[in-house]
């Protein structure tokens, strides 16, 4: 899924990586080269609005139903586009429930077999949650479909990247911001104990952006109210969406 502001395909490359790193993975021919890939997109786009760009590819069309590849079939591909609508809530904050993190081990893999993802996800919605924190053996890995952040003893942390989660865009971007706006980080292991002492916890990916969580399993973070570091860390994702949009927008 790739959000296009202002006419301009956010982080089109750090997609396109991670789409080819997924199909490796997956074994899966990439049927198009980036500049394709482009060209494909280009007629979804409206520059008048906000959107998304999301798309789904399959190894193709089997004739015989079985697990182990067909031969000599074609990639499918499905593209859609779809207008961005901002998160309801997301300035008041949302609340999260933690669960135990049951899914397979390679959840670096960006596939469209979310069956572990969407159990979990619908077990925080009926517990009236936004979000799922997924937790293994003690450890934060990540939400349901986000990346999760904390801050804890004033030090902004997001789960290392490995085999356990998957590498958002947005967690990249929200580093690079911490980095050059000199705010304390580290990618770092996160114990569902160090979380729930955190004076703030965020939710990060492409759809809901960054989403500040001030409950957490019944109780509040830091007294309920949206932290100040995200107010900040808020503030400069907006205005680095604009300066990209500007950038990388060919006149
Ligand atoms: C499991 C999971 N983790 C993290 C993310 C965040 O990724 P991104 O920031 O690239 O949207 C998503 C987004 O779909 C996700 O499904």
């Amino acid at each position: 899924m790739i959000p296009v502001y202002q006419g301009c395909l956010f982080r089109l490359d750090a997609h396109f990586e991670r789409l080819e790193n997924s199909l490796a993975l997956t074994r899966i021919d990439n049927p198009y080269t980036r500049e394709q890939w482009r060209e494909n997109m280009v007629p979804l786009i409206d520059n008048t609005k906000d959107q998304y760009i999301y798309m789904q590819i399959t190894r193709g069309a089997a004739e015989k139903r079985d697990h182990a590849f067909p031969l000599g079939v074609k990639p499918t591909v499905f593209m859609m586009c779809n207008d961005i609508a901002p998160f309801e809530g997301k300035s008041a904050g949302v609340k999260a429930v933690s669960l135990e993190d049951n899914r397979w081990g390679l959840c670096n893999i960006k596939a469209i077999a979310l069956l572990g993802n969407i159990l979990l996800r619908q077990q925080a919605v009926e517990k009236d949650c936004a979000e799922a924190i997924l937790v293994r053996e003690g450890y934060v890995t990540e939400g349901a479909a986000s990346n999760v952040f904390a801050v804890v003893d004033g030090v902004l942390i997001t789960p290392p990247k490995n085999n356990a989660i998957l590498s958002g865009i947005t967690r990249d971007v929200i580093l690079e911001l911490a980095q050059a706006n000199r705010i304390p980080y580290a990618e770092d292991i996160l114990s569902l104990d160090a979380l729930k002492t955190a004076s703030e916890i965020w939710l990060a990916s492409s759809t809901r952006e960054i989403l500040p969580v001030i409950e957490l399993d019944g109780e509040l973070v830091a007294g309920g109210k949206v932290g100040r570091l995200w107010q900040a860390m808020n503030g400069l994702l907006q205005n680095y969406k604009i300066t990209y949009a500007e950038e990388n927008t060919p006149s």
